[in-house]
């Protein structure tokens, strides 16, 4: 038999409470096969920020790096200064284990019902780079609390990381029936970024010759993705844009309840991680009311990147068929990630 060694961050809020069902299901999904997983719970986020100072310190990143893939659920709480957790934890989490490929899928199931009149069908995946862009920390200001105050962010966008996230996306499009990529930016302003990004899409199509590509500003981008959804197969694009379509996105097929995603590390130099599009959600947080959805349906993304298709196929339509019959009834976190588990089990 296999072992696959799992790092658990559940971290705060409902993020404890979504990945204890999301650990249900994936131990139902493998139950009766030959692999087992063998998880190990690390302490991070805010509780431990208040309690030590500590974000993410290199002994839990070695720790992190022995282990085949990351199962995270949400970091943050109100009394943690903005931007702590994101870019000590979360942030250098995506960057030092270069999860280059932050993987979202757009999917409206059957039963869900979308804030659109008329959604049609959706499904498509946004790749979202994830380790450049304005994220990588490349600012300064000067004259701070002063009116003559300078503010900057600096994107980052390299030849090898644009071209690497570009390629992996003409990958996933080329693996899907509609053979479709779009890249999102805005090129018209964005000139020397927009430009590589366009450039990089136009030669590395080459490869991919089957493949269509088009290409849409980001603030165009956003009012298709409210008029006509359907267009989209797979979407490249830069990790700001990605950031916020992918939020939309979520909207749209249901609530970021539903959102999965992976921070995928392709070359596999690293555990790849995954995660609801949530945060820790403290108002709502130990009263048993979030929905595990977004977590499961990220278990299903883990067990496809470590190859076990058959598992994550069972609990997507494990999902699926939840989702199909859900309606308007209420359940508890609990509730639903036993159902969905005795869905898995069949
Ligand atoms: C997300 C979140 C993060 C991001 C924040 C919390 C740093 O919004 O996963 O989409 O901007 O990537
Ligand atoms: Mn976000």
């Amino acid at each position: 038999g296999r072992t696959v060694k799992l790092a658990v961050v559940a971290g705060d809020g409902i993020g404890t409470e979504v990945v204890e069902q999301g650990l249900a299901v994936l131990e139902a999904a493998v139950a009766g096969s030959d692999v087992t997983f063998g998880t190990t719970e690390l302490d991070l986020g805010a509780r431990r920020w208040h309690a030590t100072g500590e974000t993410l310190t290199d002994e839990d990143l070695a720790t992190i790096r022995r282990h085949d893939a990351i199962l995270l659920g949400a970091i943050g709480d109100p009394g943690v200064p903005s931007g702590v957790l994101e870019r000590g934890l979360l942030l250098r989490l995506r960057f030092e284990l270069d999860h280059y490929v932050n993987l979202r899928p757009g999917r409206l199931y059957p039963g869900v019902r979308s804030p659109l009149a008329e959604p049609g069908e959706i499904d498509f995946v946004v790749v979202r780079e994830g380790t450049e862009g304005p994220y990588v920390g490349n600012g300064g200001a000067i004259r701070v609390g002063t009116p003559h105050e300078v503010a900057n962010e600096v994107s980052v966008n390299t030849a090898f990381g644009v071209e690497r996230v570009v390629r992996d996306a003409f990958a996933r499009a080329q693996a899907r029936p509609r053979k479709h990529l779009t890249l999102v930016h805005k090129h018209n302003v964005l000139v020397h970024a927009g430009h590589l990004w366009r450039r990089t899409v136009e030669r590395v199509n080459a490869d991919f010759p089957d493949v269509t590509t088009d290409y849409l500003h980001v603030d165009a981008a956003t009012i298709f993705m409210t008029t006509n959804p359907s267009r989209f197969d797979v979407i490249v694009t830069d990790n700001l844009f990605g950031d916020i379509i992918t939020d939309q996105a979520a909207a749209i097929c249901g609530g970021i309840g539903l959102a999965a995603s992976g921070n995928i590390n392709p070359d596999r130099t690293s555990p790849s991680m995954f995660e609801p599009v949530h945060g820790s959600a403290p108002d709502i947080a130990g009263q048993g009311k979030a929905d595990p959805t977004a977590t499961v349906l990220s278990v299903s993304m883990l067990l496809a990147h470590l190859g076990l298709d058959d598992a994550a196929g069972r609990v997507e339509r494990a999902v699926a068929a939840d989702l199909a019959e859900r309606g308007a009834r209420v359940r508890s976190t609990a509730e639903v990630g036993a159902d969905l588990a005795a869905r898995v089990r069949g």
